[in-house]
C-alpha cells in the first residue's frame, strides 16, 4: 500500500470523527489505489463447520440442503463442510451400538462426553450435501490408545462412505486445549504434535484404501494445526503451550514441513476465532452488538487483536506451502448469543469478516453450526431453550452467505478472482473491498470487476425485531432516534464512462433486526429454505472519468459489479483499458485527479464518513 493511501485513510478516519454527528446527508469519496496487494478470492470462501453430534439433526430435514444448493447455484460451487468441533475428540467408532442406532451421544446431546458412532453413521449423511460439496472430517486425536486405532478406523470408515467427497482430514480439534481438558500432559506442544501427526498420518497414508486411490489429486489431504487460542491475546489462552502456525512451520528447527512427505499431504493450516464469548464472566460482560458491527474492532479489536493478529499466521502458512483457513468460527463462543449472533448486524459482520479475512490471505472461513446454538445461521428442528421454544428456520445472519456468494462468484468456470481491502473505506462504520479478475498479486494483468461497500454504522430500527427461530427475550429494546441516515458513495473507478454497473443490496430494517432481511429483495422461506422472489434490478452508470455514485443507507451492504461486456477489459488504472476509448494512458491521471479532489474536499471539511 502506498504512503499516499495510508495518509488518505488516516485523513478520512479523522474527518469521520469530527463531522459524523453533524450531517445526515453524507457523501464519501473512495479512491482505488492502483498498487493494492490482492489475495485470492475462491468461490467457496464461505463454509460451515458442523458439530459432529448435530449432523444427524441437520440432515434430518431438507432445509440445509436447499439453502446450500442456493449458494451453489450462485457461486458455481457448494459451500465446503467441515464435520468437526469439540465432540470430534469424543467420537468413538464401534462396529455396532447396543441400541441398534447409528450414533448416540452420552449422557445426552447438550452435555455429551462421548459420541459413539458406527460405520453406518457416515453413510447416513454421505449423500446429503449438494453434489460437489467438499467435506473435511475431524478425526479423534485425543484418544491415543493402541496408536490411535480409533482414528485410523474412523478415517477408513469416513472414506468408505464419502469417497471423493472427502477432501481433507483434521487430526483433533483445538489441540491447544488438550492439556486443559486432561487429554495430554504438560509435555504437549509443537514437538509432540508433530511426532503424533507423523504417526497417525503415516498409518493412514500407508493403508490399503488410501494407496488404492490412483490419482494423487483425489487423495484426501490433511488440514494441520487446528488451534483455538488467539495468538496475540495471552489472557484468553486456555493453557501454556507453544502452538502457533509460525511455531509449527518454523524453518530448520524441526518444523512440520521439513520432511517432504509431510509437506506433500498438508493441504492447509487451520486456526479458530470467536471475537466475543459467553464462556466466562469477564467476556460475558463485554458482549455487544455494536462492537460486532464495527469494522475497526473486527480488524484490531482493543489493540491489534482480532483479524490483524492472523497476518503473521498467514505468512507462516504461505511460507510452508499451504493456505491458512479460519476452520471454525462464529460471532460469540460457547454457542452464541441471541440478540447479537442472530441479528442483521451479525450479517453485516459476516460479510466484512469473510472478505477482510480473504484480503489478508485467509482462504476460507467456516461458520460453526449446532442444531440448538444461538449463533447458527439456520436450525433444522424446533427446540426448547431458556424457557422458550424456538422454531426451526433461518436467522438474519444467513443472508451474509448469500451476499458473499455473489461477491465471490466468477463469470466463467476458469475465471480467478482476487480481493483487496480499500484503505479509503476503513473506519469503524465503513468498510470496502475491490474484487479483481486475475491471479492474486498480479497487478499488471488484473481488471477491476466488483466493489463492495458496507455501512457498518448501528441503526436500531423498530421493525423486524423478532423471529420465530430466535429467543423473544432478546428482541431489540433500544432504538435509534430520528431518521435513518443515508448517503452517497463516490468512487473513482477505472471503468469506462457509460458502462452499466449492477447494485446488489444486503438490507435489513436495522442492526438489531432479526427478520426482514433481504438481498436485493430476495428472501428465503423459513420452513423450506427455498429462495423467494427474484433479485430486483438496480443499475447505475459509470460517469465521466470512471466516476461512479451509489446511495447507501446506514447499516447496509452494496455490491457493485460491471454487468455489460464480457467482464474483462475494464481496466485496472494501469492503462490496459480494453474498451479502447483512446485515453487509456490517462487512467493513472484520473485517479490522481480524484485523489486531489478528495483531499481538497476533505480539507474543506465537507466529507462525512458514513
Ligand atoms: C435410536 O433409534 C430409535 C429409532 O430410530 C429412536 O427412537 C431412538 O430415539 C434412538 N435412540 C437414541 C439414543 O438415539
Ligand atoms: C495419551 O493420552 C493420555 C490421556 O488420555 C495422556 O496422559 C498421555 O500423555 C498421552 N500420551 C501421549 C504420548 O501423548
Ligand atoms: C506409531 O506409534 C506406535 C507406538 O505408539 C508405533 O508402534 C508405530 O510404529 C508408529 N507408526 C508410525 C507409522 O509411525
Ligand atoms: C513459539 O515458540 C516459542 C519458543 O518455544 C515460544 O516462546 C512462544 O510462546 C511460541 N508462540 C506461541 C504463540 O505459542
Ligand atoms: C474482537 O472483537 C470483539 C467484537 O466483536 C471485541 O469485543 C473483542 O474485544 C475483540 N477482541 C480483542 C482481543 O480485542
Ligand atoms: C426460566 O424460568 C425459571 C423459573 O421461572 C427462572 O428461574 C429462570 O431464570 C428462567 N431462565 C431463563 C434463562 O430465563
Ligand atoms: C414457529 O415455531 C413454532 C415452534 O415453536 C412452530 O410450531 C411454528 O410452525 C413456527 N412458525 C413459523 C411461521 O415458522
Ligand atoms: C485500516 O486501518 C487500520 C488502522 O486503523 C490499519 O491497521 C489497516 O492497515 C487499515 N487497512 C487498510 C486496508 O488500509
Ligand atoms: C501478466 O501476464 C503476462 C502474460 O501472461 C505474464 O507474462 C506476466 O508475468 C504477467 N504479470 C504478472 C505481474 O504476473
Ligand atoms: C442497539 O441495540 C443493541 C441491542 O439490540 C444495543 O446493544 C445497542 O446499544 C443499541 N444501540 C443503539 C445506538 O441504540
Ligand atoms: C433516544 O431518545 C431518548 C429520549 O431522549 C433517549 O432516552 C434514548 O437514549 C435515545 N436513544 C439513543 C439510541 O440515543
Ligand atoms: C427470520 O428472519 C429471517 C431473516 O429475515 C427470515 O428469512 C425468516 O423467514 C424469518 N423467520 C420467520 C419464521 O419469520
Amino acid at each position: 500500500m502506498s504512503i499516499r493511501s495510508i495518509t488518505l485513510a488516516a485523513l478520512a478516519a479523522t474527518a469521520a470523527v469530527e463531522v459524523a454527528a453533524q450531517d445526515d446527508t453524507a457523501t464519501v469519496t473512495v479512491d482505488i489505489p492502483r498498487d493494492l496487494e490482492t489475495r485470492r478470492l475462491v468461490p467457496d470462501v464461505y463454509g460451515y463447520s458442523i458439530e459432529p453430534i448435530w449432523v444427524d439433526d441437520y440432515v434430518s430435514t431438507p432445509l440445509a440442503k436447499t439453502l446450500l444448493s442456493a449458494i451453489a447455484k450462485v457461486a458455481r460451487k457448494p459451500p465446503p463442510i467441515r464435520v468437526g468441533g469439540n465432540t470430534a475428540d469424543q467420537t468413538y467408532l464401534h462396529d455396532e451400538l447396543p441400541t441398534g442406532n447409528d450414533s448416540v451421544a452420552i449422557p445426552g446431546y447438550l452435555n455429551a462426553k462421548q459420541f459413539n458412532v458406527t460405520p453406518a453413521w457416515y453413510d447416513s449423511w454421505a449423500g446429503y450435501f449438494p453434489e460437489g460439496t467438499d467435506i473435511i472430517y475431524t478425526l479423534n486425536l485425543a484418544v491415543n490408545e493402541s496408536a490411535w486405532s480409533n482414528a485410523v478406523a474412523q478415517a477408513a470408515a469416513a472414506h468408505k462412505a464419502l469417497g471423493s467427497k472427502l477432501v481433507q482430514f483434521e487430526l483433533g480439534n483445538e489441540i491447544d486445549h488438550f492439556i486443559n481438558k486432561g487429554w495430554r500432559d504438560a509435555s504437549w506442544g509443537v514437538a509432540a504434535y508433530i511426532e503424533q501427526f507423523r504417526n497417525l498420518t503415516g498409518q493412514i497414508v500407508a493403508s490399503d484404501w488410501y494407496k488404492a486411490i490412483d490419482e494423487d489429486d483425489d487423495r484426501p489431504t490433511f488440514q494441520a494445526g487446528v488451534f483455538a487460542d488467539p495468538p496475540w491475546v495471552p489472557d484468553q489462552q486456555d493453557e501454556i503451550d507453544d502452538f502457533s502456525i509460525a511455531n509449527l512451520t518454523k524453518d530448520g528447527e524441526g518444523g512440520i514441513v521439513e520432511r517432504e512427505q509431510d509437506k506433500d499431504i498438508i493441504g492447509s493450516y487451520a486456526t479458530h476465532l470467536y471475537p466475543q464469548s459467553t464462556c466466562d464472566g469477564p467476556r460475558w460482560l463485554r458482549m455487544r452488538l455494536d462492537l460486532l458491527s464495527n469494522h475497526q474492532v473486527l480488524w484490531q479489536g482493543e489493540s491489534s487483536r482480532n483479524i490483524s493478529q492472523y497476518v503473521p499466521q498467514v505468512a507462516a502458512a504461505d511460507k510452508a506451502g499451504a493456505p491458512l483457513v479460519m476452520g471454525e468460527t462464529n460471532s460469540v463462543s460457547c454457542s452464541g448469543k441471541s440478540g447479537i449472533s442472530d441479528t442483521f448486524g451479525a450479517a453485516l459482520w459476516g460479510v466484512d469478516y469473510v472478505l477482510l479475512g480473504a484480503s489478508i490471505g485467509i482462504r476460507k472461513t467456516y461458520f460453526h453450526l449446532g442444531a440448538q446454538s444461538e449463533y447458527s445461521a439456520f436450525t433444522p428442528k424446533p427446540y426448547a431453550i431458556k424457557n422458550e421454544t424456538v422454531g426451526a428456520g433461518i436467522r438474519a445472519n444467513w443472508y451474509s452467505h448469500y451476499f458473499v456468494a455473489k461477491v465471490a462468484a466468477t463469470a466463467t468456470e476458469d475465471e480467478e478472482l482476487s480481493i483487496a481491502a480499500l484503505p479509503g473505506a476503513n473506519s469503524s462504520t465503513f468498510s470496502g473491498f475491490a474484487v479483481y479478475s486475475g491471479e492474486e498479486d498480479d497487478d499488471e494483468n488484473r481488471s477491476l470487476r466488483k466493489l463492495v461497500f458496507l455501512d457498518m454504522g448501528v441503526w436500531n430500527g423498530t421493525e423486524g425485531l423478532s423471529n420465530n427461530s430466535t429467543l423473544k427475550a432478546t428482541d431489540g429494546k433500544s432504538f435509534s432516534n430520528g431518521t435513518r441516515p443515508s448517503g452517497t458513495i463516490k468512487v473513482s473507478t477505472p471503468w469506462t464512462a457509460g458502462r452499466n454497473v449492477s447494485v446488489t443490496r444486503l438490507a435489513g430494517p436495522g442492526t438489531n433486526a432479526k427478520s426482514g432481511v433481504t438481498v436485493s429483495g430476495v428472501t428465503f422461506d423459513a420452513k423450506t429454505g427455498e429462495k423467494v422472489g427474484e433479485e430486483k434490478e438496480e443499475v447505475v452508470q459509470v460517469g465521466e472519468n470512471g466516476a461512479l455514485e451509489v446511495k447507501i443507507t446506514r447499516a447496509e451492504g452494496v455490491l457493485l459489479e460491471i454487468v455489460d461486456g464480457d467482464g474483462s477489459g475494464n481496466g485496472n488504472g494501469n492503462g490496459n483499458d480494453g474498451e479502447g476509448d483512446g485515453n487509456s494512458g490517462a487512467a493513472g491521471k484520473k485517479i490522481t485527479l480524484w485523489s486531489s479532489l478528495f483531499v481538497a474536499v476533505m480539507t474543506a471539511g465537507f466529507i462525512v464518513m458514513l
